[in-house]
């Protein structure tokens, strides 16, 4: 990932795709061009790369020149394209072959069509590595296209986001979520996770997603993803992943402009960890820590039996049932414990102490990510 200015971006097209693409366009035009010396016109200042790269691999003679259009201003184009500098040659009766980083809406294209409308060319020709068809409002045709995207910001490759990135030797494309703090929050029964995750929700300004609220709240209010759990746990069956993340997804899209999610209750195994982060990628984000509040047995036993006192829960008034549970935990964790470990993400944080300090460990930890 990179960033740009205020942006982040991620690796789209590596050079070796863009040469590969390149190398095709260079082939086709050769041989279409074969009996002639075409004149090669670089639209400045962004076609600088291809222009350079494409006439090194050209096999035969040819002549090269350049044309300035200044007509972007960071991300959007601007209404009012500048008119066309530098063309001072004379191309009468010359073959034409117009060459772009990328055709986005093809404003720059009609303003060259313009151009060379009243130049007596043989022929003009439009050669474009980058090609947003759903960006594209004009008709004219497009002789050569390398690579066709998505309608999304890119740059490197000479394409620049206000100034920056033109000298990048391979594509970066626009993360649509910008930089986030995802969580997996981990805590065996009693080690104060609920209490934790409401701190770091406020501090951090996150979204606490709790897998069973989720639940609870896709049920009552029958959505479908809700009637469909529903009616395996009515069988008895579990929730199967698929059904788990396509809610989780739903909470991500709902929250799409947050500065991160604490995930709570979610993944309990390694298929369901995987699944998470293929849907932080489908998000254009990533998990960025596991935390789990690390606390001794017999603590957590001594709190939860104070706590089975009042609260009147009676998984919480047993010992050996406490116990059962905390073991069940730390079976559970170990694989996830693992999982993340292996991509450095796992963070073990002291469990035991005063909120206030717990809070800080924690946020000593999520500082540093
Ligand atoms: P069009 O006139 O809308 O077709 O846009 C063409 C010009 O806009 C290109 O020559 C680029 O300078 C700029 N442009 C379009 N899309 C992008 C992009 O994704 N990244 C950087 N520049 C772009
Ligand atoms: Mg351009």
């Amino acid at each position: 990932m990179i960033k740009l200015h205020d942006k982040f971006f991620k690796p789209f097209i590596s050079a070796k795709q863009i040469d590969e693409a390149l190398q095709k366009m260079v082939d086709q035009i050769a041989v279409d061009f074969a009996d002639e010396i075409p004149v090669f016109v670089g639209i400045l200042n962004g076609s600088f790369m291809i222009v350079s790269d494409f006439v090194k691999k050209y096999p035969n003679p040819c002549e090269v020149t350049f044309i300035k259009l200044a007509s972007y201003e960071g991300v959007k184009s601007t209404e009012d394209i500048q008119r066309l500098i530098g063309l001072t040659q004379d191309l009468t009766g010359r073959t034409v072959i117009i060459l772009e980083d990328i055709i986005d809406s093809g404003r720059t294209l009609a303003e060259v069509h313009r151009i060379f409308k009243n130049e007596k060319v043989k022929s003009l020709s439009i050669a474009t590595l980058f090609f947003k068809p759903t960006a594209y409002k004009r008709d004219f045709k497009l002789h050569y296209v390398g690579i066709e995207i998505p309608d999304k910001f890119i740059v490197g490759y000479g394409l620049d986001y206000d100034g920056l990135g033109r000298d990048l030797p391979e594509v970066y494309q626009i993360k649509t979520t910008q930089h986030m703090t995802n969580l997996v929050l981990f805590g065996p029964p009693g080690a104060g996770k609920g209490t934790q995750a409401n701190f770091l929700k406020e501090k951090y300004n996150l979204v606490h997603i709790s897998t069973g609220d989720v639940f609870r709240f896709n049920i009552k209010n029958e959505t479908a993803l809700g009637m469909l759990a529903k009616s395996y746990m009515d069988k008895g069956e579990l929730v199967p992943d698929e059904v788990t993340i396509d809610m989780l997804s739903a909470e991500v899209e709902k929250n799409a402009a947050a500065n991160g999610f604490i995930f709570d209750g979610f993944p309990r195994t390694d298929a369901q960890a995987a699944a998470l982060d293929a849907l932080m990628q489908s998000k254009d984000s990533e998990i960025s820590a596991m935390i789990a509040l690390e606390v001794e047995d017999q603590i957590l036993i001594d709190r939860l039996l104070e706590r089975g006192k009042t609260s009147g829960r009676s998984d919480d008034a047993d010992e050996s049932i406490i116990a059962n549970r905390i073991k069940e935990y730390y079976k559970k964790t170990a694989i996830l414990k693992d999982y993340y470990a292996g991509q450095n993400k796992y963070f073990g944080v002291n469990g035991v102490g005063s909120i206030e300090e717990i809070t800080e460990r924690l946020s000593a930890v999520i500082d540093t990510l």
